[in-house]
């Protein structure tokens, strides 16, 4: 009946659920700045963001996610990773790669998004620049009247015309900036229990193995706390038995607390053994 846990598995669990803990801190969009927390996973619902830039081409824009409009003759690795786009006479021009890693790098400390790795620019002379890509800083400001609000091309460089331009500046105002709570999510919540058992599992490993090897002077592998059903069984036996006997005490009814008051035994009824 008894069998040990194999050591490994436990080690495997511990490094998994300390993954998964890191993990959940920096989940995609979310992020930390000065004690706040920042969610922007709503602005991804939803349609791509059209804007027209000053020249009057079509700007699409995705925020925490690939744009979901269909592209053409974007010159650039991998298209389905592509932030936002400008639609340019002679195909497609990337703005930069999807990222969803917030920055607060601002001097106002709001939630920044930097696509960078976009379509290769081109000089005034017409020459694509092997060395320089497409990029676009979005700062998005906490603003809660706006709902999911809607992108604003601030400034696009260099100057010389939507040909030309190869960075964009962008200003979001919108609800979704607004620092937020974390919440619990049904998944923290399991993970929780989880994390809790595998302390409590480890612990009793620990305990265990100290018991049975300062106590019982076990040594080597039967210093290893063994599981078993019969075992288990009879600790929860006990652990009741406890309870029980403390539930009887406090009560003050059966059990060992209902011990008569005043003396009792050989004396007979009191007052008998004492004669002036
Ligand atoms: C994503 O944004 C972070 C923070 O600004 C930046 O360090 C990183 O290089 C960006 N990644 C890509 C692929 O652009």
């Amino acid at each position: 009946m008894a069998r040990r846990p194999p050591l490994t598995f436990f080690l495997w669990l511990l490094w998994f659920s300390l993954l998964s803990v890191t993990r959940a801190d920096d989940k995609a969009c979310t992020g930390h700045h000065g004690g706040k927390y920042y969610d922007l996973n709503p602005l991804q619902a939803g349609k791509d963001y059209e804007l027209t830039t000053p020249g009057g081409l079509e700007l699409v824009l995705s925020a925490c996610k690939s744009v979901s409009h269909e592209t053409w003759g974007l010159k650039v690795q991998d298209p389905g990773l592509v932030g936002g786009f400008i639609r340019r006479a002679h195909g497609d021009f990337s703005m930069g790669q999807t990222n969803t890693t917030l920055s607060f790098s601002g001097r106002a400390g709001h939630p920044h998004l930097t696509l960078a790795s976009g379509s290769k620019c081109v000089d005034s002379d017409g020459n694509t620049l092997d060395h320089l890509r497409g990029s676009t800083e979005i700062e998005f400001i906490c603003d809660p009247s706006h709902g999911a609000g809607s992108p604003r091309l601030v400034a696009q460089l260099p100057p010389g015309g939507d040909e030309l331009a190869c960075a964009w500046f962008v200003e979001w105002r919108t609800a979704a900036a607004c620092a937020t709570s974390e919440g619990t999510t049904f998944g923290g919540v399991v993970w929780f229990l989880f994390i809790s058992t595998l302390v409590l599992l480890l612990l009793y490993l620990l305990l265990g193995t100290l018991y049975n090897h300062f106590v019982l002077h076990l040594s080597g592998t039967d210093a290893l706390p063994r599981f078993s059903l019969a075992g288990a069984l009879y600790h929860v036996r006990e652990a009741w038995g406890l309870a029980r006997d403390w539930w009887g005490q406090r009560q003050g009814g059966g059990g060992y607390g209902a011990l008569p008051r005043g003396p009792v035994g050989l004396g007979g009824p009191a007052g008998n053994g004492s004669r002036a």
